[in-house]
């Protein structure tokens, strides 16, 4: 899609076109003093109380309170979605439409990409250089191959090793302490983060080092572990240490550990289980679910035995429910006590390890045991508290097989047919703010799943609505794939995979089509039109939040505009 089109573009645009001109041109209007006047042509009336002023370039209904700019007028009156709207009047102007490169100038970041790449050298070679390092890695077991494939290096016990080897040049001494690499203290002093620690580089996706986890050698000073702060590149929040190892070793990934250190994904590593992933001396959150989920179908995560354990995994369950679409499998497996991954492969071997992940429990099968403890079944009660406890857990799940099977869980322990959640305000609305709950995007990807399976539940759609999705801005692939179905009708599976051959969002496209659907045929339809339905709503909602935002930063008439679009919609049947 093209860039995005320049404001000062749209507010020249507004600045020399004539609204009574536009909507002459459509409407016939009368002069009524200063003003216009017609029959409203947005409602049905006898006499006119449609007003267009040629001093505000303005319109209003005295009638049904339309109103709007000359842009706002051709969206509503010939139904044109926003970029084709600005399209019609800069050409009715005489002028070319301008794109902007990208949305948002990017920060350039690449200067700590470089930076870290060249401290991980260091650290590395440093390794070898150091006895004490290298021994203290044997004494853990770990074999120089695994050293190898995971990057490790050392950081010497000085305060301005790395700054020394890396000195060159103006920018490094900056770059160093953006990248996390150095720190500042309130002397002004500039010393090395990393001193006397093994190091753990922290890669994304793409390979690149963008952080580090630094382990004491032993029992000495200071914590056991020190990670990189936060930087532009690196966000613990998301990131997960040996996923692009995992990735790399593994060719078709299909399931992910998740275990809490990084010793234990590297010995599970060289014992022969190469998936493994670590967060970053964090809790597992929301965004690591989803990130996990992106590339794998099943999760299982590994807790100690003990009740710290049994906490974090109901904390993780919260944390997952919302990103439980169909197909994903969450599962949890619990230690033998005072074991982690790291010790138990080491004595048991990977086999043992493989068994226990086969027969780790389902995240949902934990939720509903933790719940039904401590309940006594018989007692209606203990049957309606269990229910109320419940309901909460279940509503955070996206709609789908999962959800169903949770209620239907629900009935069975209890005899209740639960609300699914707060009363909603659109009728025939099976699940009520389901959008707010699981994020737009978590929506978008659940109706792409099903839009890939069964193209032809395109046609259960209005206009409008494919021009709703189609058209946002900074479209989905999902709105990509809306368009190309649209385009295409006789589409099936196999050609709109086609279409996107090569591309880089193939896989993810195969991956959704593989999710095995579950619902009947025509149930689905009617899951898809309502959640296409909620999808608008939802878009609808974010973007005047945002562009609510905006005017208070920046006020202008543009934005009013648009303003005033999304709040009358073109197509009000949906939103
Ligand atoms: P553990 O204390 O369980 O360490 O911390 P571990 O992985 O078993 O380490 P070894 O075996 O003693 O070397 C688990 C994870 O918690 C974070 C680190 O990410 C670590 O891998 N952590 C722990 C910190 O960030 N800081 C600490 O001081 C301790
Ligand atoms: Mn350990």
């Amino acid at each position: 899609m093209a860039g995005q089109i320049p404001q000062s573009f749209i507010n020249d645009l507004l600045g020399r076109v004539d609204i009574v001109g536009v909507i002459g041109e459509r409407v016939p209007l009368k002069k009524a003093g200063k003003d216009f006047q017609a029959r409203c042509p947005f409602h049905d009336e006898k006499t006119p109380s449609f007003t267009v002023s040629q001093d505000k370039q303005f319109y209003y209904c005295f009638g049904c309170s339309a109103s709007g700019t000359a842009l706002t007028f051709l969206m509503e009156y010939e139904r044109l979605p926003f970029v084709e709207a600005v399209e019609t009047l800069a050409a009715q102007a005489g002028v070319e439409v301008p794109r902007e490169r990208s949305r948002r100038p990017q920060r350039d970041n690449s200067g700590i990409y470089e930076i870290m790449q060249r401290a991980e050298r260091y650290f590395r070679g440093q390794l070898k250089g150091s006895k004490q390092a290298v021994d203290y890695l044997k004494s853990r077991g770990l074999t120089g191959a695994v050293a190898r494939d995971f990057g490790i290096g050392f950081a010497p016990d000085s305060w301005d090793g790395l700054q020394k080897a890396l000195a060159n040049g103006d920018g490094a001494g900056k770059l160093l302490l953006e990248a996390g690499l150095v720190s500042k203290n309130e002397r002004g002093n500039v010393y090395d983060r990393f001193r006397g620690r093994i190091l753990f580089p922290i890669r994304d996706i793409r390979g690149r080092v963008i952080g580090f986890g630094g382990r004491l050698l032993g029992d000495g000073d200071g914590p056991k572990y020190l990670n990189s702060p936060e930087t532009p590149v690196f966000h613990k929040g998301e990131e997960l240490y040996g996923l692009f190892e995992a990735r790399k070793s593994v060719r078709n990934l299909n399931r992910l550990i998740v275990v809490e250190g990084y010793m234990d994904v590297i010995a599970l590593a060289q014992c022969g289980v190469p998936n493994a992933v670590a967060t970053l001396g964090t809790a597992s959150g929301e965004n690591h679910y989803r990130k996990l989920f992106r590339y794998v179908d099943e999760v299982v995560c590994c807790f100690d035995g003990d009740p710290a354990g049994r906490r974090a995994a109901w904390r993780a369950l919260e944390n997952a429910l919302p990103t439980l679409s169909e197909g994903r499998r969450l599962k949890f497996m619990f230690l033998p006590e005072g074991e982690d991954p790291d010790t138990l492969v080491r004595k048991q071997g990977a086999e043992d390890f493989l068994e226990r992940l086969e027969n780790a429990t389902p995240a949902i099968e934990y939720l509903f045991g933790e719940l039904v403890g401590g309940f006594d079944l018989d007692a209606i009660d203990d049957r309606a508290k269990l229910a109320s406890l419940a309901m909460p857990h279940v509503n955070r799940v996206p709609p789908g097989a999962l959800k169903e099977l949770m209620l239907q869980r629900v009935r069975d322990l209890t005899g209740l047919r639960p609300d699914r959640s707060a009363p909603s305000a659109g009728a025939g609305n099976r699940f009520p703010g389901a959008a707010q709950r699981r994020g737009i995007r978590g929506l978008a990807e659940h109706l792409l799943a099903m839009l890939l399976k069964r193209p032809e539940m395109l046609r259960g759609l209005s206009d409008e609505q494919v021009d709703a999705i189609v058209n946002r801005d900074g479209a989905s692939l999902f709105g990509d794939v809306v368009k190309y179905v649209a385009e295409h009708p006789d589409a099936g599976s196999a050609q709109i995979l086609g279409r996107w051959s090569g591309d880089r969002y193939h896989d993810e496209l195969t991956r959704l089509l593989q999710r095995p659907g579950v619902l009947p045929a025509e149930a689905e339809a009617a899951e898809f039109v309502d959640g296409v339905a909620q999808l608008i709503a939802a878009a609808r909602r974010q973007d005047r939040r945002r562009l609510v935002d905006e005017m208070r930063e920046e006020p202008s008439r543009e934005k009013l505009t648009r303003f005033l679009s999304l709040k009358q919609g073109s197509g009000s049947t949906w939103s």
